[in-house]
């Protein structure tokens, strides 16, 4: 009977799961926020997983291309985790570009709690920043299909909400994000 109520209380606490489901292009800053979202859900005791876009294809979707339908593929695998992951409590993170509509539009009717985020960063700034050198090496035509440049973006037409990271400082952003959680009933 103690167990029993011990580990109820354990669930309680855990809160409920949700799915972060961060989109934007490369070097808008979807790596950056979605670090220190974790950080401070950390902080409040939540269970976080990052599922980084350039950490992801080392590992979970290694050999994918940047076709469509590998780009697809990609988003659908880092989908599947997140299901699975925020099912069970833990507030899952997915920080790819994510770039096609319909398949987010996919995600959300598949995961029960879905949250779409757009990093929203001009492409000028963008490439202003190339912090990986990426943009430079694209806009050379070095680099094909990459998104902005020579693949499309599909903005997101009415996501839960759009952080400014030409705008805001990326702690103000990883705030709202926060702030979004404790609206929707996740904290
Ligand atoms: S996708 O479209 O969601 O499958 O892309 P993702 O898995 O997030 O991978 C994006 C990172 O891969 C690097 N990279 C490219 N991005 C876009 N287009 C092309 N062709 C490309 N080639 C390599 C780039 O570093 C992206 O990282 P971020 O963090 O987005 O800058």
């Amino acid at each position: 009977m103690l167990k029993l109520d011990s580990s109820v209380r354990r669930v309680t606490s855990m809160g409920k799961g949700v799915t972060i489901w961060f989109t934007g292009l490369s070097g808008a800053g979807k790596s950056t926020i979605s670090a220190i979202v974790a950080q401070k859900l950390q902080a409040l005791g939540r269970n976080v997983e990052v599922l980084d876009g350039d950490e992801v294809r080392l590992n979970l979707s290694a050999g994918l291309s940047f076709s469509k339908a590998d780009r697809d593929t990609n988003v659908r695998r880092i989908g599947y985790v997140c299901r699975l992951l925020s099912r069970n409590g833990v507030i899952a993170i997915s920080a790819a570009i994510s770039p096609y509509r319909s398949t987010r539009e996919e995600l959300r009717t598949n995961i029960s709690d879905f949250l779409e985020i757009f990093i929203d960063c001009p492409l000028g700034v963008c490439i202003d920043r190339d912090v990986k050198g990426l943009y430079a090496r694209a806009l050379k035509g070095e680099i094909p299909a990459f998104t902005g440049v020579s693949d499309p973006y599909e903005p997101p037409l009415n996501p839960d909400l759009t952080i400014h990271t030409d705008s805001e400082t990326k702690e103000a952003s990883a705030e709202r994000v926060v702030q979004l959680l404790y609206e929707r009933g996740y904290l």
